[in-house]
C-alpha cells in the first residue's frame, strides 16, 4: 500500500490518501488489477463484439442507471492508480482484442496524443471535428478525427459508439473498400481516431462535376455499383451501416501519386478512383436476425428509411409501446433504403426525400400510397427507365418486402450489366470482395 502511494506520479491529496488506505482493495496491487479486469470482461457483451447494455444507461435512462464507463475512466485515470495502468493494459491483451479495445477507450496514458498537436481543421462532421496532421513520426500526411469525450456523468456514454466503430474499422484492417484505421486513443477531452488520409469525398467529387447527367452517366453507375459490392462485404460479416450517404464515401486516387489534375478529370468518362465506405460512427455489428435491429434512430434524417424515421419519432413521443416493438427497429434493410438514396444523390446531387418542411419530409417517406417519386425527381434522372426501375424496386416502405442486397445486386446487373461491360474496373472491384 504505502509502496503504490510512494510511486505515484503525482503525490497525492492526503484526505484522499487517507481513505484509500482504508479500502481493502488496494492493500494488494494484484488483487486492484484482478477486480479491473472482472470489470472490462463484464463490460463486454457475451459476444465480445459490444459494450455490455446493462452496465451503461441509454438516453431514455440518463441518470437512473449507474454509468459504468464512467466511473470506470474516473478511477483509471485517477493519478493514484496511473502506475498501474501499463500492467493494465498487457493483461487486458493477453485478455482478447475486445477487452484492449475498451482499455484504450478509457486509459488515458496509453495515447500520445500531443503527436497530433500540430493539425490543420479539414471539417467540422456531425460527430466529430476532421483535420489533416503530419505527426512527428510519419513521411505522410493523415487524418485525425477528435470526437468529444463525455465530461459528466449525465452525459450519455460514448463507449458503446466508439468501440462499435472501432470494432469494425479494425475488423476490416487492410481492406481497400474500408477506411483504414492506424491508431487510436482517449484523452480528458477527445477520442482520438488516426487515419488514412483519401483524396476527397464522394459528395465533393459529385459537387465538382459540370458535365450534364446524360454524359457522366456510366461512370456514376459504375460508382453506385462499386459500391453496392463494397457493401456485400458488410452484409457478410453482419454489420450495419446505418449512415449512408455521399460524405461517408471516401475516393482513393486508382494508382499512388495521381496528380490533382488527373484524379479530376472524369471526361474521358472512366473512373480515377475506387470508393471506399467511411464513418462508422452508427454503425452496428450484429450477431443473429433478432439482434440486428436498431431502437436509437441512426444517421442523417434525409437518407433514414421509414423505420429509422420512426424510432425517432415514437421516441419524440415518448411512445410507451417503442421499448416493446421487439423486431420492428431498422435493420439492414434500413442501409437498402439509404442505398437508393445515394444512388439518386450520385446521379443528381441531391437528396431525393429533401424538405425544408419536416412534417412534409416525414409523410412522403412514411405515408404508403405517397409518390416515392415526384415529378421534378424522374425529370432530374432524364426520366430514364432504368433508374427508375432500381429507385422504385428499392425504395420499399415496408421493410419486410423491401429487396435484400443479394436482390438489389442482381436487378442492378440486370439494367446496367451492358452498360458497364465496357468498364473493366467493375468487375475487378467484384474479385476484391
Ligand atoms: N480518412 C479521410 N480522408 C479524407 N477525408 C476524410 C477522412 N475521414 C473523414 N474525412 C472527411 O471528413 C468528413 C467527416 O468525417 P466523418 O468520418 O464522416 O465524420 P462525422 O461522423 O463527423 O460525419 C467526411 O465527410 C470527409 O469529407
Ligand atoms: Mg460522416
Amino acid at each position: 500500500m504505502a509502496e503504490t502511494l510512494i510511486e505515484a506520479a503525482e503525490p497525492l491529496d492526503p484526505v484522499y490518501a487517507a481513505e484509500r488506505e482504508k479500502r481493502p482493495v488496494y492493500s494488494n496491487e494484484d488483487l486492484h488489477l484482478l477486480v479491473l479486469q472482472l470489470i472490462l470482461s463484464l463490460l463486454l457483451n457475451p459476444h465480445k463484439n459490444s459494450v455490455e447494455k446493462r452496465y451503461y444507461p441509454t438516453e431514455a435512462e440518463a441518470g437512473q442507471k449507474l454509468n459504468v464507463p464512467f466511473v470506470l475512466q474516473c478511477h483509471v485515470n485517477h493519478p493514484g492508480n496511473s502506475k498501474l495502468m501499463p500492467v493494465l493494459h498487457e493483461r487486458a491483451k493477453a485478455m482478447g482484442e475486445g477487452v484492449t479495445r475498451l482499455v484504450k477507450l478509457t486509459v488515458h496514458c496509453l495515447f500520445q496524443h500531443e503527436l497530433y498537436f500540430n493539425r490543420r481543421r479539414m471539417v467540422a462532421g456531425a460527430f466529430g471535428t476532421v483535420y489533416t496532421c503530419k505527426p512527428p513520426y510519419s513521411d505522410e500526411t493523415l487524418i485525425v478525427k477528435l470526437i468529444d469525450m463525455p465530461k459528466k456523468e449525465h452525459d450519455l456514454p460514448l463507449l458503446q459508439t466508439l468501440f462499435n466503430e472501432m470494432t469494425i474499422l479494425e475488423q476490416f484492417k487492410g481492406n481497400p473498400c474500408v477506411c483504414q484505421l492506424y491508431d487510436y486513443g482517449v484523452n480528458e477531452e477527445y477520442c482520438y481516431m488516426v487515419m488514412k488520409q483519401y483524396r476527397t469525398s464522394l459528395k465533393s467529387w459529385r459537387n465538382r462535376q459540370t458535365a450534364p447527367l446524360e454524359e457522366m452517366l456510366p461512370l456514376y453507375i459504375w460508382t453506385f455499383g462499386s459500391i453496392l459490392d463494397a457493401m456485400q462485404l458488410f452484409s457478410d460479416h453482419k454489420v450495419n451501416h446505418f449512415d449512408i450517404k455521399c460524405d461517408n464515401i471516401l475516393l482513393e486516387p486508382l494508382k499512388d501519386d495521381m496528380p490533382d489534375s488527373e484524379f479530376w478529370d472524369s471526361s474521358h468518362g472512366s473512373p480515377t478512383f475506387s470508393v471506399v465506405l467511411a464513418d462508422f460512427g452508427e454503425s452496428k455489428v450484429y450477431n443473429s436476425e433478432n439482434d440486428e435491429h436498431t431502437y436509437r434512430n441512426r444517421g442523417t434524417e434525409f437518407i433514414m428509411s421509414p423505420e429509422m424515421i420512426s424510432i425517432a419519432k415514437a421516441r419524440y413521443k415518448g411512445d410507451a409501446k417503442y421499448d416493446r416493438r421487439k423486431r420492428s427497429g431498422a435493420g439492414k434493410a434500413s442501409d437498402i433504403w439509404s442505398l437508393a438514396c445515394l444512388f439518386y444523390e450520385i446521379l443528381t446531387g441531391d437528396f431525393l426525400f429533401y424538405d425544408d418542411i419536416w412534417p412534409a419530409f416525414f409523410c412522403r417517406v412514411t405515408v404508403e400510397g405517397q409518390p416515392i417519386l415526384k415529378p421534378e425527381n424522374i425529370e432530374k434522372v432524364d426520366e430514364n427507365p432504368e433508374i427508375i426501375a432500381l429507385l422504385e424496386f428499392m425504395l420499399v416502405r415496408d421493410p419486410q418486402h423491401r429487396p435484400s442486397l443479394k436482390a438489389t445486386r442482381q436487378k442492378f446487373k440486370l439494367l446496367f450489366g451492358e452498360m458497364l461491360s465496357k468498364y473493366p474496373r467493375m468487375d475487378t472491384q467484384t474479385q476484391r470482395h
